[in-house]
């Protein structure tokens, strides 16, 4: 069985890690392929020395671009690279563009894709990710949902029963295994912190850092708890561009993009973390750290039905209202059950037993298809 694993992304290398081990443990071929969409040190190489990931065996070096430009020219490069290189199954996760552009490639291709991270839905058509999402589901065979919901979103959707897989989440699966490790960092003390004594923050949507009249807003609110808590922002590549030129408040520590260990050190002695991050909602609610989402949607409901995640918007008020509760209150620490360290090994059961035998018909032939 060979098997080609894609990761582009930050939030992708600690999704692909574990099903990359539990594919080579069952005696699968591995390949794994690097788009490039992310490609500073601390957006990529960092990941790879933290969780231990090999060199990747092709690197396509398409970089950053609008999103027509890095779909498309991911598309044709790995157009290219599938040509020479055939596999049984591709594996794609999460939903950044360079997923949406393997996974239609794939699919043309003949080449079972499986989808890991399957069924998330923000409802939210101007997220980017969300259009990913539902386009990379579509053209799946194989959808490994994280959660129940997810589970849920695509049954509604007519995926058939014998193409989903409830596999809990892998992002949790690296998490889990790398927790002790993260412990023994010392990046609380070397940023002059206390555990239990400061905010964590990161920003990089679209919709929230793009128009500079939003961003400095959010400073400014932010500013406004860093007057209670000390703050640590880690800033991604794409608001280190547009904070250049806002003031940063008092009480604000500002970072570069932070290496797995570090970051995971730093969420697990926060008070509270601050995001609009996919995965940080979902690492927060792993680690019962309160975790506040700066958005109107999400694609991860179960952080806060099962988790310690909270919806606040971007309005000053409501994020003001909803720090001062959770720092005087605290938190039920809960997480889903199936969060449990084992989904990588639950997905490569799926495609190394399935893979070969039944394949089963395509995703074309949704179950309201089939039926009518
Ligand atoms: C992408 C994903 C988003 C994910 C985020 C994780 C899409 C549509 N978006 O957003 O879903 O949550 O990654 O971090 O796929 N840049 C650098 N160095 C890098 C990478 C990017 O400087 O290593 C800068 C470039 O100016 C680039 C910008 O960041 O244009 C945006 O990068 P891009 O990958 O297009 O989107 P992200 O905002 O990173
Ligand atoms: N992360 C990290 N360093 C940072 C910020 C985030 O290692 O400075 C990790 C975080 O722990 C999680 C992943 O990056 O594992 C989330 O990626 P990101 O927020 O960029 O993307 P999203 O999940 O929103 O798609």
């Amino acid at each position: 069985m060979r098997v080609i694993c894609v990761a582009a992304a930050r939030p992708n290398f600690m999704k692909v890690k574990p099903v990359m081990d539990a594919l080579e443990a069952k005696g699968a071929e591995v390949v794994l392929v690097h788009t490039g969409q992310h490609y500073d040190p601390s957006m990529s190489d960092v990941f790879f020395e933290d969780l231990g990931i090999r060199e990747p065996d092709h690197h396509l070096g398409v970089g950053s671009g609008t999103h027509a430009e890095h779909t498309g020219q991911v598309m044709v490069a790995f157009e290219q690279l599938l040509d020479s290189n055939p596999a049984d199954v591709l594996v794609v996760v999460g939903d950044v563009n360079s997923t949406l552009a393997c996974a239609i490639v794939g699919a043309k291709a003949g080449v079972r894709v499986a989808h890991v991270e399957a069924g998330l839905r923000s409802r939210d058509w101007d997220m980017p990710e969300e259009v990913n999402r539902v386009v990379a589901d579509r053209v799946s065979d194989y959808l490994f949902a994280p959660s129940a919901d997810a589970v849920e979103n695509l049954r509604s959707e007519g995926y058939r029963d014998d193409q989903i897989h409830l596999a809990g989440n892998v992002m949790i699966d690296t998490l889990l295994s790398n927790a002790d490790r993260a412990r023994e960092r010392d990046v609380v003390s070397r940023l002059g912190l206390h555990p239990g004594a400061y905010g964590l923050v990161t920003l990089h949507r679209p919709s929230n850092v793009d128009e500079p009249e939003v961003l400095e807003d959010l400073l400014g609110t932010l500013g406004e708890i860093a007057g209670r808590l000390p703050l640590v922002f880690s800033v991604h590549p794409r608001t280190r561009a547009k904070i250049e030129g806002l003031g940063m408040p008092d009480g604000i520590t500002v970072t570069e993009p932070l290496g797995y260990l570090d970051f995971l050190a730093l969420q697990a002695s926060s008070a509270l973390v601050l995001t609009d991050s996919g995965g940080i909602q979902e690492e927060t609610t792993a680690l019962g750290i309160p975790c506040l989402t700066l958005r109107t949607t999400t694609e991860r409901p179960i952080t806060i039905s099962d988790g310690t995640n909270q919806l606040v918007g971007i309005e000053r008020d409501a994020i003001l209202r909803a720090t001062s509760s959770v720092l005087d209150d605290g938190v039920e620490p809960r997480c889903p059950a199936i969060w449990d360290g084992h989904a990588g090994q639950r997905i490569a059961d799926v495609i190394m037993t399935k893979a070969d035998t039944s394949l089963g018909p395509r995703p074309t032939d949704l179950a309201a298809e089939v039926e009518s």
